[in-house]
């Protein structure tokens, strides 16, 4: 199926076709403010750091442009060869245009056998959620990465963010450590999961 462009029509959907694609420069503003609109504890599970205006901090702005830069596919081939970090961002876009869904895979390094190795984040709008567009963002997403080449996903998730765990099993990810995470100056029990690519 093509990534680019590929409506999902899920049983339980509201009747609102929700487009899937990668990431467009256009799509930023809406990204940062639908990260905006969500409450404090879906920021808990999900904070990674350079998205939403009222979370900008020095990380965010070292992030920016490399987001930026990342969503127009030419640049991103040459940053896939000149830059330690590199993101594949995909994005889940109502019929008003707005942006509802997100999920990335952030390339962090290549392994000695020139595979990538990359982490992942996922999140939903809270009013589109649980009509199957988390398990879509990330079936597109590990076709994206199957395409790079990337070999290795891993992810952190808070021990009691039960949906995205049992999310991630779905998809193949299986727990192989466990670290603190801190948010808000307090530190949160996570899971370290991972998932080979292409061992399904
Ligand atoms: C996790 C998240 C992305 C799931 O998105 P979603 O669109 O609701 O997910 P889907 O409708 O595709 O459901 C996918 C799977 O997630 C799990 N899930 C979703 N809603 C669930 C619920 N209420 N209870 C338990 N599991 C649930 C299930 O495994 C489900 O698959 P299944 O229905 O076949 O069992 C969404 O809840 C979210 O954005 N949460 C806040 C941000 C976050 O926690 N991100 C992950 C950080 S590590």
């Amino acid at each position: 199926m093509d990534i680019e462009n590929s409506e999902i029509k899920t049983e339980k959907s509201l009747g609102t076709p929700i487009n899937i694609r990668e990431m467009r420069l256009s799509d930023l503003k809406s990204l940062h403010s639908m990260y905006d609109s969500l409450p404090d504890e879906d920021k808990r599970f999900f904070h990674p750091g350079f998205l939403g205006y009222k979370s900008i901090s020095f990380y965010w702005l070292l992030f920016q442009p490399i987001l930026v830069l990342s969503s127009f596919k030419s640049i991103r081939r040459l940053l896939l060869v000149l830059s330690p970090i590199v993101f594949l961002p995909l994005v889940a876009i109502n019929k008003k245009g707005m942006v509802v869904g997100f999920a990335y895979l952030k390339i962090n390094r290549r392994l000695r056998n020139g595979c990538l190795h990359s982490s992942l984040g996922i999140v939903v709008e809270k009013s589109s959620r649980g009509i199957g567009l988390g398990s879509e963002l990330m079936e597109r997403l590990l076709e994206l990465a199957r395409k790079e080449k990337i070999c290795e996903i891993y992810l952190t998730v808070h021990s009691d963010n039960i949906k995205a765990i049992r999310l991630y099993k779905k998809h193949g990810f299986q727990e192989v450590g466990e670290i603190l995470d801190w948010w808000k100056g307090k530190p949160f029990l996570s899971k370290v999961m991972k998932k080979v690519v292409g061992k399904d």
